[in-house]
């Protein structure tokens, strides 16, 4: 029999590897609904997949902002019209925002938490009636979930909060689903990102105050993300625990995946964190923060006199 799932975000990077991985799957056949608002950037993406025709015939495109409460209602009502009752939700829609905490309006933190966090709630809200029992629901969150990332406090904070609703939900739903969070690293994507065509997530970072950037401190600190994303783990590696999410009966709440470095070093500052939040924020934030803490002090010292 054939499963069916749902792809809020299935159109490019990590959403598009795990239909890759799904769609080429042997043991199941999938039909796969694709959510995503550019739906003609996702028919180009999805025919430069390494998967049969025959199989791509599986996979249906939606659009739908996850911004837009009527929309999300319309994209399920038009999978329930199909027939299909769902098997597994993957939500992978998800933008970055970059700006520091003090340049930040109230209007670009909801816009960050609309689609990362309201968004999740809005899809499962609408969703849980046509997930059959013992269905899987899979939110993509991030590492930034669990460790404060400098010039990122609104995606850390949107992935923060999706990581609590996520494992609150697991437990509110535990006879009916099975919830289970990924929470990746940095990871690169099928498809080469960064033109016009497939914006990279840091490009979504566009609305990076350009006050931010033009600061020195916070224009390195990006590039450094951006470096970290383009050289992260392969997105096989977040379908394989997808995958491995799928064929367990009782998967774990979260799942931590990416470069081996990367994860040892959350896992560390989550247990250094018991002892000295001092010593992890020198741990995440590097050498920037050694020259950001120089100039603060400066600064206050400058004030004072
Ligand atoms: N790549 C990483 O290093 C990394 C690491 C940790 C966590 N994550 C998380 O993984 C998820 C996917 O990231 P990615 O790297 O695969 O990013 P991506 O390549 O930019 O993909 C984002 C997907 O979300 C869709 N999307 C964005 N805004 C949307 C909206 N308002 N409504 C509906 N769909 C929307 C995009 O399609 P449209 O633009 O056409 O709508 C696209 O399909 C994100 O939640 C991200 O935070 C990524």
């Amino acid at each position: 029999m054939k499963k069916v799932a749902f792809f809020p975000g299935g159109s490019s990077g990590i959403g598009l590897g795990c239909l890759e991985k799904l769609l080429n799957n042997k043991e199941d056949d999938w039909i796969i609904f694709v959510a995503c608002r550019d739906t003609d950037r996702a028919d180009v993406n999805l025919v430069s997949l390494n998967v049969d025709y025959e199989k791509l015939k599986n996979v249906f495109v939606i659009r739908m902002d996850v911004t837009n409460p009527s929309q999300v209602t319309k994209a399920i009502e038009e999978i329930k019209n199909k027939g299909f009752e769902l098997d597994l939700l993957l939500y992978s829609a998800g933008r970055g925002f970059a700006g520091s905490v003090e340049k930040t309006s109230i209007e670009e933190l909801t816009e960050q938490f609309d689609v990362n966090f309201f968004g999740f709630h809005r899809v499962i809200r609408e969703v849980m009636p046509l997930l059959k029992k013992g269905a899987c629901i899979v939110p993509i969150i991030s590492l930034a979930a669990l460790v404060p990332l400098l010039f990122q406090f609104a995606y850390c904070a949107s992935k923060a909060a999706l990581f609590m609703y996520t494992w609150i939900l697991r437990m509110e739903l535990k006879n009916r689903f099975r919830v289970s969070g990924i929470v990746p690293g940095d990871i690169k994507g099928k498809i080469k990102r960064g033109n016009k065509k497939n914006p990279s997530f840091t490009d979504a970072r566009l609305k990076a105050k350009k006050e931010d950037w033009e600061n020195e401190e916070s224009s390195k600190i990006l590039k450094k993300i951006e470096e970290d994303e383009d050289n992260g783990a392969a997105c096989e590696k977040v379908a394989d625990v997808l995958l491995k999410i799928l064929h367990s009966k009782n998967p774990r709440p979260f799942y931590m995946v990416g470069k081996p470095l990367q994860v040892f070093l959350v896992w560390l500052s989550k247990l250094i964190s018991l002892f000295s939040y001092g010593l992890v924020e020198r741990l995440v934030a590097g050498k920037h923060w050694a020259s950001i803490a120089k100039k603060s002090i400066t600064e206050t010292k400058k004030s004072a006199a």
